[in-house]
């Protein structure tokens, strides 16, 4: 979504003095809702206002009673209003990435609730690997939407969560996502999306609020050398498409039966995602079957129109979109359109009719049509249960599963508040807040900076050493005397929304300006251990930093989340025992040297040298790979249970009986009922308790240029010291150890699978 809002030139002082009367926040202390029986008895009589109909009935009623004209307003974001009937205007667009936010006109703070809880970045709660962590926040986020809409403050439709694979470290909305790996962010996606929307009672029929996995697909450059989003012709195999861009949103609608899906601005193989019959009706409704709407991203229509210049007429457009399967347009394109495609024989009414009904549909299992929303289930919720104690520890608890300790010599980390009496706390991010939010933010319940976290538990000195994250000249003096003094210094350094923003790639993966120098000068000058925070979305070339001996600990936080610096001190002092693990690579300069930012090619290519990307397929050094994480603990891995073969049952004249073949075919005849345990014996080794994610990962037999690793799953236990306990994963044979091939079709690879769970190894043979 742009945050930029568009200049209207026939927009009148009058008509602007009008909205302001009509959707002034602060005085907006009822919600908007259709079917207001008490004022309107004549409504009761109404199909589509009897609660006791199914939805399909109530939408047929409504649509019938509607003119096309009346139709068309349900296409737009800003849609409504049908006063003669009792439908107020309502605004689909609202946001709640990490926390309800302010982004999209649907959702406001007031004095009535002048924050939400702010979890950390996803990305950083993606590091948790935590399914019941994602699903839990969601939870609290539409509690939180929920008690806000009851107060004329929130929507009920949230343009979130993002799950577009984070690509390439340059790109600078990684942050919003859940990191590089189909795998976790297939779950992250179906965990925080069921967290949203479950509605008490699980009705499927119900929701609590709507969410929006978005941007539908191979959406991952924003604006990278002059290349943006909205002219980019995203060229993606067959392949790449089916085993890296697509799981996400496939596992979003069949998991996480989401109530709606956002096609993105950019083409795929030369054509706009939101004008492409075969990704929306065909995928996404046809082979997924959608329970919901289908939305553009904003100005979507109108940029395929009017930037892409992918249709001749305004009207094409607008035919072309619906008819590819588009139900509703952020933006007022379809608006103006519509009507005339219609005219003009592009389109049929009927077509129109399909494209609502999407949409009230997913109104009608929101309850819109249901009266007030304070009668009903989530009335009681209010201002008093935005920004609870328990919500805001919850924060806490996102932030400290999510950071990552990536370094750690013996006697550094954690830090003994015993022993250790003054820190020196020095860089631009040591006493940051907003920065701690990362984007697609709201205004959080409060701050606590890593300056005020570290503060609480021992007496700091303090020096930015940079005016801010670009640090164009850094200033040493101050914060070497300081770290010079202090026991224990620690450097909070990294990036903000000035580096990696929508509508901002990086170019280089080197920090900003002058921090390298401040962070060797600082180092060079401690007395006590040196530990270095990374605050940022994406990977950062540091390798001068792991490198350097006098750098005794290094640790990345994301964006934390507005209890960022609160949890840092739990981990630095040892109150947590770090747990989260990269969900990305962090790629060393030479890797943006080499790849444009534009190849979306996953795959290496010896030929041209292209190295290929994410763990699963990237040939070259790294930092940090996938995965990685310590703990103030060590793990053992044993195997309890794993075979050793496994035979898939095929028919007698499958030609695979007689002849060598390298793959078959997935047939739910071959599939039904093949699961394996493989289980576990996970130890803690150390003195202090602490949770622990095992990653179980797959080397596939090389066939079909298939990934040399890939994540089968995961599961994160708490053991205490000395304590183990048995961790079982059911592999599903079809699904999890199948490959995609050349064209885009799944088979399961014959021949030796290694299964890998830290430096444990285990071969799988699959036999026909
Ligand atoms: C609502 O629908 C139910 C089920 O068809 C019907 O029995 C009831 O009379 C309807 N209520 C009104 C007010 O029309
Ligand atoms: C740290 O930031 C907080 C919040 O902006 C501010 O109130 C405080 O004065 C800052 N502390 C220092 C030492 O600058
Ligand atoms: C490190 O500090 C020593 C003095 O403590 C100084 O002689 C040396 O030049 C410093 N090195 C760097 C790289 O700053
Ligand atoms: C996963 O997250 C939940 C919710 O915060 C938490 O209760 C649980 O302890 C976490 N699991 C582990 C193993 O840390």
């Amino acid at each position: 979504m742009p945050i930029h809002t568009r200049n209207r030139a026939n927009c009148s002082v009058f008509a602007l003095f009008l909205v302001l009367m009509i959707f002034n926040p602060v005085s907006a202390q009822s919600p908007v809702f259709a079917c207001d029986v008490n004022a309107n008895p004549a409504l009761s009589g109404y199909g589509f206002c009897n609660s006791s109909l199914d939805v399909a009935s109530r939408v047929g009623d409504l649509v019938k009673r509607l003119t096309l004209q009346e139709k068309i307003t349900f296409l737009v974001n800003k849609a409504g209003p049908v006063s003669r009937l009792g439908i107020p205007a309502y605004e689909w667009w609202s946001e709640a990435l990490h926390g309800v936010s302010y982004v999209g006109p649907g959702t406001k703070f007031s004095s009535a609730v002048p924050g939400a809880t702010s979890f950390p970045q996803v990305i950083l709660t993606a590091a948790s690997f935590n399914e019941t962590l994602f699903q839990a926040i969601g939870k609290v986020v539409s509690t939180e939407a929920r008690a806000m809409h009851n107060v004329g403050l929130a929507g009920l439709t949230f343009w979130s969560p993002n799950v577009n694979i984070f690509r390439d470290p340059r790109w600078g909305r990684g942050q919003e996502t859940p990191g590089e790996d189909p795998t976790l962010s297939s779950k992250y996606a179906s965990g925080y999306v069921q967290g949203l929307q479950q509605a008490d009672g699980g009705d499927p029929n119900r929701l609590k609020v709507a969410a929006c996995c978005k941007h539908y697909t191979a959406y991952d450059v924003d604006n990278w050398k002059g290349v943006d989003r909205y002219h980019f012709n995203a060229q993606v195999t067959k392949q790449d498409l089916d085993d890296t861009f697509q799981p996400p949103f496939k596992s979003c609608v069949i998991d996480g039966n989401v109530a709606s899906v956002m096609c993105s601005y950019n083409k795929v193989n030369g054509k706009p995602t939101c004008a492409d019959a075969d990704l929306l009706a065909g995928i996404v409704r046809g082979q997924w079957k959608l329970n919901g709407y289908i939305v553009s991203d904003c100005d979507s229509v109108d940029v395929l129109y009017n930037q892409q210049h992918y249709t001749k007429t305004p009207e094409e457009a607008a035919a072309d979109t619906i008819l590819a399967g588009l139900d509703l347009n952020c933006g007022s394109f379809l608006g103006q359109h519509t009507e005339a495609a219609v005219q003009k024989g592009l389109l049929k009414e009927s077509d129109v009719d399909k494209a609502v009904s999407n949409n009230f549909a997913t109104l009608f299992r929101l309850g819109f049509f249901d009266g007030d929303p304070r009668k009903l289930p989530y009335g009681g919720l209010g201002p008093k249960d935005v920004c609870t104690p328990s919500n805001q520890e919850l924060a806490r608890e996102a932030a400290r599963q999510g950071i990552v300790l990536l370094k750690n010599s013996a006697g550094s980390l954690p830090l003994s508040p015993s022993s250790i009496k003054s820190l020196a706390v020095i860089g631009p991010n040591a006493n940051v807040t907003k920065t701690m939010i990362g984007n697609y933010e709201g205004t959080p319940c409060k701050y606590t900076t890593p300056l005020q976290g570290l503060a609480a538990s021992v007496s700091t000195l303090y020096s930015p050493g940079c005016a801010n994250v670009k640090c164009s000249s850094a200033q040493l003096d101050d914060a070497k005397k300081i770290a010079a003094q202090a026991d224990a210094t620690i450097l909070v350094m990294g990036a903000d929304q000035s580096i990696e923003a929508e509508s901002l790639d990086r170019i280089d993966l080197h920090l900003p300006g002058q921090q390298e120098l401040l962070i060797t000068a600082v180092a060079n000058a401690s007395k006590g251990p040196v530990i270095l925070v990374i605050m940022s979305g994406g990977g950062m070339e540091i390798s001068f930093a792991n490198d350097n001996a006098k750098i005794t600990s290094i640790l990345w936080i994301g964006y934390p989340g507005e209890a960022g610096g609160a949890a840092l001190a739990d981990v630095i002092f040892g109150q947590y025992n770090p747990s989260g693990r990269l969900p990305m690579t962090w790629y060393p300069q030479e890797f943006v040297d080499k790849v444009p930012m534009t190849n979306m090619n996953m795959r290496p290519d010896p030929a041209t040298g292209y190295p290929g990307r994410s763990y699963r397929f990237y040939t070259g050094k790294t930092i940090y790979t996938f995965g990685d994480g310590l703990s103030y603990s060590t793990f053992a891995h044993n195997l309890a249970k794993a075979p050793k073969l496994v035979s898939i049952p095929l028919a007698e004249d499958h030609t695979c009986r007689s002849e060598q073949c390298k793959s078959v075919e997935l047939y739910e005849s071959n599939c039904k009922n093949l699961n394996l345990d493989i289980h576990l014996r996970v130890k803690n080794n150390g003195n202090m308790g602490g949770s622990h994610t095992v990653l179980l990962f797959s080397t596939p037999p090389s066939v079909h240029n298939s990934p040399k690793k890939h994540l089968l799953g995961f599961k994160k236990v708490y053991l205490g010291s000395q304590m183990e306990d048995i961790v079982k994963f059911k592999v599903d044979v079809c699904k999890d150890l199948s490959v995609v091939d050349e064209v885009g079709s799944r088979k399961v690879a014959l021949g030796s699978h290694v299964l890998h769970v830290g430096s444990l190894r285990h071969s799988l043979s699959v036999t026909v």
